[in-house]
């Protein structure tokens, strides 16, 4: 299975923003992920649509739309215009996660669905037929560079023991020594932000370190 790597812009340059993500898939990233963040559902804000739309205009790699965000059925249509080619919204956010998945597949991008950290994986339980990916939060969400919970693999393994078919990606502290023990656990999707724009040795140096651990 091939693991991908997906560097989120939270940590990137964002006077530089265009140059960061065409260095990202220089460097082999798989993805791109824009991680919104509204001051509500999380304590930051963050991007908008517009941010979409420069990454969507930098690179042809796919581009996720993490909608940290409340009630973030108000928001689908103008991240799908944007560009996201995958939008992802957070099971805790929105009373309506039936309707809101359906309407991210009609307008044509692929749906997922972000799990905080106290959240059990069960809560995804029939979602999970209608979905392309879970996203399972390795750090409570608003920061980036913050420290991966150590309890994340075992709570990876219980939702691969649901649905060998969604994708499983993770989010937070997500860097060489803990990427081989989310890929061992089943994650198959890095989301990688301060590892890679924070990477002391530069963008290319950090996607190759957590590419290294991995193979
Ligand atoms: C939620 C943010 C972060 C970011 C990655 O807090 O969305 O998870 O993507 O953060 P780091 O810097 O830990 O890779």
């Amino acid at each position: 299975m091939k693991i991908e790597i997906v560097p989120s812009i939270l940590s990137a340059d964002a006077g530089r923003l265009t140059e960061q993500v065409k260095e990202a898939e220089s460097a082999g990233a798989d993805r791109i992920q824009v991680d919104v963040m509204d001051g509500h559902f999380v304590p930051n804000l963050t991007f908008g649509p517009l941010v979409v739309e420069v990454v969507r205009r930098a690179t042809s790699l796919p581009v996720e739309a993490h909608l940290m965000v409340e009630r973030p059925e108000r928001f689908l249509e103008e991240f799908a215009k944007a560009g996201a080619t995958l939008i992802e919204v957070q099971v805790e956010a929105t009373t309506s996660l039936y309707r809101t998945v359906q309407t991210i597949k009609e307008l044509g991008a692929r749906a997922g669905v972000a799990i905080n950290p106290a959240t059990p994986v069960d809560d995804l339980r029939e979602i999970l037929p209608y979905i392309d990916l879970v996203n399972v939060m390795t750090v409570e969400p608003g920061f980036g560079g913050q420290k991966f919970i150590p309890h994340s693999p075992e709570k990876l393994r219980r939702l691969r023991a649901m649905s060998t078919d969604v994708e499983i990606e993770v989010d937070g502290g997500i860097d060489a020594r803990t990427a081989p023990l989310v890929v061992a656990a089943g994650a198959t999707v890095l989301v990688a932000g301060n590892s890679v724009y924070g990477y002391k040795g530069g963008i290319a140096a950090g996607i190759k370190a957590i590419r290294d651990a991995v193979d």
